[in-house]
């Protein structure tokens, strides 16, 4: 049998929650027992104080430290007990911690403040851990208690009717659930979907993966950590998300070689350099860019990269490495950036957003995870520089100044195709 002890100056309130529902059946069957304890009884003086003012001054009561303690002695007088004090300071419970619980724990002695809280050596002297709920408030920690144990108690063995109800919910998968229906068919005009009706297993399967993932990604898309997922998951995840991708986002990226700065600030053009003509287009390619476009005026360096990218696209190398000739399919030549944007207005009816890049984080504007987000509405350049940077001018153009990548030391001077790659992959990141 599992145990759980309820230390609060309001043991009715845990005591009326526990007589309804799937866990007052448990605890008549002996599955599982919940005590509620009143810290009152472990007060002294004539008025059994709980609570007292704080020392250092300011509003409101703290909860004393001697009835708590006296009332957890007496506890694990009769048996060991896990003690967890609910607090907006402790760990944030979620289900993994209530999975730890349910299968680590016999007995749990949960401790609910009130007013301020407890007195600090509370924590000290019987605390073996701490939780929240969450980033909010409560007047006590008996709705937290409630809470943590419903969620514990469910997991225990023989708890719910059907085991395997536990084991496909919202968390326990790594993603929300997806959509249940049960009779009418139809209600106000909305059916339900065909295919939970048709037997097939396998297609309601693939519906009900579709869905989780979908739900999961519009409103969680921060569980969305797919090393945490089972393989299966893991494959459909990437392939939806890849198909995302090439639908969704209208990214396109400029390397810029004029005008630039030069060690001294003056504005040059630098020199177009095979590696980046290369490294660029493969990560543009396998981030599903739409065009790569590398600026220029300068008509003979147009023409030495035109030489290497028609190698690759008609010439020995398209047949000597396909993959590349795929690289290069969306690599262009533009003597200007207005001649870029013209050409994706063009295309989309919509002149794009530009976004310029920079090593300076005092001027950014615009984080990537946010880009990743508007690209799907809006048409987007990203330039990135050469030499010592953008001249002015450029800057006075973009309409927003992308965060940097900020490495972990001093150094800090990425080659322009390793931040392109980070980049990308930041952007694009769900
Ligand atoms: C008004 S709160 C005290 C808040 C405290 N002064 C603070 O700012 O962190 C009173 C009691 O409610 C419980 N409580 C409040 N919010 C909680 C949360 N998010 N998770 C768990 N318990 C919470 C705790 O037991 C706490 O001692």
């Amino acid at each position: 049998m599992k145990t759980y002890n309820v230390l609060t100056i309001f043991p009715e309130m845990i005591d009326a929650v526990f007589k309804q529902g799937v866990i007052s059946k448990a605890v008549d069957k002996g599955i599982v027992s919940i005590n509620s304890v009143n810290i009152r009884d472990y007060a002294e003086g004539r008025h059994l104080v709980t609570d007292d003012y704080q020392y250092g001054g300011g509003a409101g009561l703290v909860m004393k430290v001697e009835p708590i303690y006296e009332a957890v002695s007496a506890l694990k007088e009769k048996s060991d007990t896990f003690v967890v004090l609910l607090d907006p300071r402790g760990k944030k419970f979620d289900q993994k911690a209530a999975e730890h619980m349910a299968s680590n724990y016999d007995n749990i002695t949960f401790i609910c403040g009130r007013y301020e809280g407890v007195d600090e050596r509370v924590r000290e002297l019987v605390v073996d851990m701490e939780l929240s709920l969450g980033d909010f408030i409560l007047t006590g920690g008996e709705f937290a208690a409630i809470t943590v144990i419903d969620s514990i108690a469910r997991l225990v063995p023989g708890v719910l009717g059907d085991e395997a109800s536990a084991d496909e919910e919202s968390f326990t998968t790594g993603m929300l659930e997806y959509p249940h229906y049960t009779r009418p068919v139809e209600y106000k005009g909305l059916s339900v979907p065909e295919v939970l009706m048709n037997g097939n297993h396998s297609e309601i399967e693939k519906w009900r993966m579709e869905k989780a993932i979908e739900i999961t990604r519009k409103n969680r898309p921060d569980l969305l950590n797919i090393k945490e997922l089972d393989i299966e998951t893991r494959k459909k995840l990437c392939a939806e998300q890849k198909r995302g991708l090439s639908k969704k986002l209208k990214l396109n990226v400029a390397l810029m070689h004029y005008p630039m700065k030069d060690k001294q600030g003056d504005t040059v053009a630098t020199a177009i350099t095979n590696l980046d003509l290369h490294d660029i287009s493969r990560s543009c390619r396998t981030y599903s860019v739409e065009n790569y476009y590398v600026v220029t005026p300068i008509v003979a360096q147009r023409e030495i990269a035109s030489r290497v990218i028609n190698h690759w696209m008609g010439g020995f190398g398209s047949t000597y490495n396909p993959n590349r000739m795929e690289a290069f399919s969306h690599t262009m030549l533009m003597d200007s950036l207005s001649e870029a944007v013209l050409d994706i207005e063009k295309r989309h009816k919509k002149r794009p957003l530009i976004v310029a890049t920079t090593a300076r984080p005092d001027r950014a504007t615009i984080t990537a995870k946010y880009l990743g987000v508007i690209s799907e509405e809006q048409p987007v350049l990203i330039i990135f520089g050469t030499g010592w940077g953008f001249a002015d001018e450029v800057l006075e153009t973009a309409d927003y100044i992308l965060e940097p990548i900020e490495g972990v030391g001093e150094f800090n001077h990425l080659s322009v195709r390793s931040a392109v790659a980070i980049l990308l992959d930041r952007i694009t990141e769900i």
